[in-house]
């Protein structure tokens, strides 16, 4: 007892604060996705607070192929200077569906950007563990609750349910990016595009009763990269910032010229946002289902706001953003690396 008193005694009060703040708070999260230029921007921020554990990032065929996925993570790690995180190549194609990606937004690569390209170190590479199995062995070996965290299609999570539903009494929630509720999709009219990749994978999570968070375009649409915000990061003046600059020059020529206006949604980094800070965000608990074979609307979330269909409620979808909250969230953070 008197060491213990002794040591507390040594730790003023804001650091005791502090310390219970990071024990207590700190978030253990598997990041699953397809770098992607607003996946890098996930990983950035999540790496950057001290209230969240990556416990290790997972990648699937999406934005790009698989290898370039991967690829990508291992980029964004090596830049940011955290290739302690241990990245995992998961599933190169959705559960039913032929893989469908999306160059035309993030380029050959799946992270084409300005500037000088990132040389990954020759002994930094993937694990050999499939990312299926990480999740699994990962949540069911794992004294906390884990928060899992997809920005791509949900391959990956649904295969891990599926191949071990005894995983669900450690997940905390899912909290994922996808989804339209209320508005137009961004693949066809109907889907948003990690949905319409692989909406039996969708479907699966969303039947798994595990506690749900969609972060879908209705609020995604509502956090907007332009130059204002890239000018704003560049104060940070860290190479952090400056590559999060490059990527999102490359990033805004597709919406640009699909939406034609400069402002481009900054998707994914919502889920981690939402973990660093709930109050941006509101929304309201609904249920979702997908339509997963109509040529005309795969990959429709069909959300029941106003809960006409007596289905049970499975997930609590947002749909409004505080768009200066969570920019100002990003740029704080990001100026915390390298
Ligand atoms: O529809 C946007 C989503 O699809 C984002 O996660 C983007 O990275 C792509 O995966
Ligand atoms: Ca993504």
């Amino acid at each position: 007892l008197t060491i213990i008193t002794n040591i507390l005694n040594g730790i003023g009060y804001k650091d005791l604060h502090y310390l219970l703040k990071v024990l207590l708070m700190t978030k253990k999260i598997i990041l699953d996705c397809d770098p992607g230029h607003d996946d890098a921007v996930a990983i950035m921020l999540a790496a950057s607070s001290k209230e969240i554990e990556i416990l290790g990032i997972t990648c699937v065929g999406g934005n790009s192929g698989l290898n370039n996925t991967v690829n990508n993570a291992l980029k964004v790690c090596t830049l940011i200077e955290r290739t302690d995180i241990k990245v995992y190549s998961g599933a190169n194609k959705p559960i039913h569906y032929e893989l469908f990606t999306a160059e035309y937004v993030h380029g050959k690569t799946g992270l084409d950007k300005k500037g000088d390209p990132i040389i990954i170190d020759t002994n930094y590479k993937p694990q050999e563990k499939h990312g299926v199995d990480f999740i699994i062995e990962t949540c069911k070996s794992s004294t906390d609750q884990i928060y899992l965290c997809p920005t791509g299609p949900l391959t990956n999570i649904a295969l891990s349910l599926q191949k071990d539903p005894s995983i669900k009494k450690n997940i905390k929630e899912i909290v994922f990016m996808g989804g339209a509720a209320m508005c137009l999709g961004n693949t066809t009219p109907s889907a948003e595009f990690n949905i319409y990749v692989d909406p039996h994978a969708a479907n699966i999570v969303l039947d798994s009763g595990i506690p749900l968070t969609m972060m879908g375009l209705d609020v995604t649409h509502q956090v907007n990269v332009n130059s204002k915000i890239i000018k704003s990061m560049n104060e940070n003046k860290n190479k952090t910032s400056k590559f999060f600059g490059e990527l999102m020059e490359f990033y805004t020529i597709f919406h640009k010229e699909l939406y034609e206006t400069e402002e481009t949604p900054l998707h994914d980094p919502c889920v981690i946002a939402y973990l660093l800070d709930p109050s941006i965000f509101s929304g309201k608990k609904v249920n979702v289902r997908v339509e997963e074979n109509s040529e005309l609307t795969r990959g429709k979330t069909v959300v029941d706001w106003l809960g006409v269909t007596k289905r049970p409620a499975n997930c609590f979808v947002m749909n409004q953003a505080n768009n200066e909250k969570f920019f100002q969230l990003l740029k704080d953070n990001l100026s915390q690396l390298p």
